[in-house]
């Protein structure tokens, strides 16, 4: 099989590259290197799907923003005055100015700095100095984009047809975020980090833990030693993980029917344009948080959370997201890419809105684990790059444990193949052609 190096000599042919993506394989060079593959995921997969923006934390009262740049598109994402989360083109309907510069903060309304066009926070328009008696303000409100809440959840999609199926999963998911109210949290502390990686290498990284057992010695002190259990493992270290594990997978059994929060997971990461994952696994050692050995980060538990020891609801979605709720605390992950080497790895803590600073936690330990486990992975996903890069590089095959990364890839060649049209017979064509 001939692959594409990471040498930019000539803009790869990515219909040809999608159809001969081998599966099981990491993804060819262009795919991580190139500005035409970038283009491209700005187009077909930011552009026309659901992205994960913030959380209703972060839009605690009326007037509250976050802004959301995505490749030349910006969108702000604002509570209006009746409450109502709104999301809305962040360009002036005057002379198309942008209108809010600052990532978050809050506003009255929306005043373009250029000449003082004035939006109400749900986007219409109030004030337009000097247009003429007939001016109809109605028709120059700000454009608005697609947006829905899942349980505190604030996704926005820039495309006019968003996927639909949006609706089949926020349905499977409410029901294990809605116990933490995430809509009433606080935002603890906040973080954005740039890491020197394509956007995908990130979102890979992220997807699997093969390589957690060197590299986040603080992360992994929380979760069970199964990096490297096999099935019938029946080393006495291994029987005692086992054993931990049972015992506290069936106290978090118990805890979840007492809460009415669903057991089990779901897993459809691929397959459909909202790919997701949801998961809940209990901790080792205190069993309660990210503090050493599992212990609790924050004396007042989230939401209806009812006892400390409720493990780790992990949700993945696709393409731009992941979380992490534990009893006491939210962790929440967002990336966007920036340019083709390099993505915004944005990382928000919250908790209780009643936990007060100082006295129910304190920043330093709540953030230490992913404050670390960040730096790590954003010094994998840069040495990831590099090699990425270098003209001998070529895609390598994925072990079982990384599951997740490969069916993240499957998902992106399916978005990809859906948009070039390719179908079987045409991708058996390219295939012939490109001589395998
Ligand atoms: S461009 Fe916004 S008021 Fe003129
Ligand atoms: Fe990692």
């Amino acid at each position: 099989m001939r692959f594409s190096t990471g040498t930019p000599a000539s803009a790869p042919d990515i219909a040809e590259m999608v159809a001969r993506r081998a599966v099981g394989y990491s993804l060819e060079a262009p795919f991580y290197t190139s500005e035409e593959v970038y283009d491209l995921d700005l187009d077909v997969i930011f552009g026309k799907h659901w992205l994960f923006a913030c959380t209703e934390a972060e839009l605690a009262e009326p007037g509250d923003y976050v802004t959301l740049d995505v490749g030349r598109h910006s969108i702000i994402i604002v509570r209006d005055d009746d409450g109502n989360v709104r999301s809305l083109r962040n360009v002036c309907r005057h002379r198309g100015s942008r209108i809010l510069e600052n990532p978050c903060g809050s506003v009255g309304n929306l005043v373009c700095p250029y000449h003082q066009w004035t939006y109400r926070t749900d986007g219409s328009l109030i004030f337009a100095e000097g247009q003429p008696p007939s001016f109809d303000r109605q028709r120059f409100g700000l454009k608005s984009v697609s947006v829905r809440t899942v349980a505190g959840l604030v996704l926005v999609c820039l495309s006019d047809e968003p996927p639909t199926d949006i609706d089949e999963v926020a349905a499977v998911i409410e029901p294990y975020l809605a116990p933490y109210r995430l809509q009433d949290a606080k935002v603890a502390h906040q973080i954005d980090l740039i890491e020197g990686g394509n956007w995908k290498l990130v979102m890979e990284n992220n997807r699997e833990c093969q390589h957690c057992d060197v590299g986040h010695p603080e992360l992994l002190s929380a979760y069970f030693a199964f990096g490297l259990y096999a099935e019938g493992d029946d080393r006495p270290r291994m029987r005692a993980v086992l054993e931990r594990y049972r015992a506290a997978e069936a106290r978090l059994q118990s805890a979840c029917a007492a809460t009415s929060i669903p057991l089990g997971g779901h897993r459809e990461l691929d397959g459909r344009p909202t790919g997701y994952q949801i998961s809940h696994l209990p901790l080792d050692g205190a069993g309660i948080s990210f503090g050493a050995a599992g212990a609790q980060l924050s004396r007042r538990l989230m939401g209806q959370i009812a006892v400390p020891q409720f493990g780790d609801m992990s949700l993945h979605l696709q393409p731009n997201s992941w979380f992490h709720m534990l009893s006491d605390h939210a962790v929440v992950f967002r990336a966007v890419p920036v340019a083709p080497d390099k993505t915004l790895v944005r990382t928000t803590w919250l908790v209780n809105a009643d936990a007060v600073e100082g006295v129910d936690y304190d920043i330093d330990s709540l953030t230490a684990v992913w404050s670390a486990t960040n730096d790590q992975d954003r010094a994998f996903v840069e040495m990831a790059q590099r090699g990425a890069s270098d003209p001998g590089y070529e895609p390598g095959p994925f072990a079982a444990i990384e599951g997740d990364v490969e069916a993240f890839d499957n998902w992106y060649i399916e978005r990809l193949r859906e948009h070039l049209g390719l179908n079987e017979a045409h991708q058996a064509l390219l295939t012939q052609a490109s001589g395998q």
